[in-house]
């Protein structure tokens, strides 16, 4: 049987990185049946944009100074996610927090990676965070959005030493190779339906 016609949108701001290791999750074979429909980014010289160029993947600019307010630039994006079908959105480095609009149009069908251990260091600088804390475990974590920041249901997680040398690039280097590795698992568990959200919890069906 053929693999089913799996589209994802993938959100960015930046660099690209996650995106990167999702396209080449594709390639490699890994997903599939799973192809990336769009690339999305909100800053016109993100860089994530042209790695998207390269593999012949669409890519769209919505610039949200171009819209009267956040509702209105929330519905922009729905609508051309909307326009290619996606069935699942991910944000990888997507750095804006989503309006409800976007939210319902898209209910347990928007996935983020998140550089820590959730619920520990959510929002910015999670990777400095973990270091003022003095944890000596953090890591990363892909989880399902809701309307919180960085709240939604733990999908899956990868745990990274912190080690005393550290300053926050070079513990951001580290969680960012395993969140390379992350993140086309937990798309792969969506793809096959194996995620069940119950109340706060994303269970996971073996196989
Ligand atoms: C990653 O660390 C991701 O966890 C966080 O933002 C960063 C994006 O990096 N949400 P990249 O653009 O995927 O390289």
């Amino acid at each position: 049987m053929e693999p089913k016609d799996f589209k994802l949108a993938v959100l960015v701001s930046g660099r690209g990185s996650n995106l990167q290791a999702i396209i080449d999750s594709i390639e490699r074979g890994e997903l599939p049946g799973a192809r990336v429909a769009l690339v999305l980014s909100d800053v016109a010289e993100a860089p994530a944009l042209k790695r998207a160029s390269r593999h012949g993947i669409e890519t769209r600019v919505v610039d949200p100074k171009a819209f009267a307010g956040k509702i209105e630039f929330n519905q922009a994006m729905v609508e051309a996610i909307q326009a290619r079908g996606a069935d699942l959105v991910c944000l990888a480095g997507f750095m804006r927090i989503l309006g409800k609009g976007f939210i319902e149009a898209f209910r347990g069908r928007i996935v983020n990676i998140h550089p820590s251990l959730l619920p520990a260091f959510p929002g910015l600088h999670p990777q400095q965070q973990a270091l003022d804390y003095g944890v000596k475990i953090s890591g990363c974590t892909v989880h399902f959005v809701d309307e919180t920041v960085d709240g939604g249901a733990v999908i899956l997680q990868s745990a990274v030493p912190v080690l005393e040398e550290d300053d926050a690039g070079r513990l951001a280097a580290r969680i960012l190779e395993q969140e390379h590795l992350l993140y086309p698992r937990a798309i792969r568990l969506f793809m096959e339906g194996r995620l069940t959200l119950t109340g706060r919890k994303a269970l996971i069906k073996e196989n």
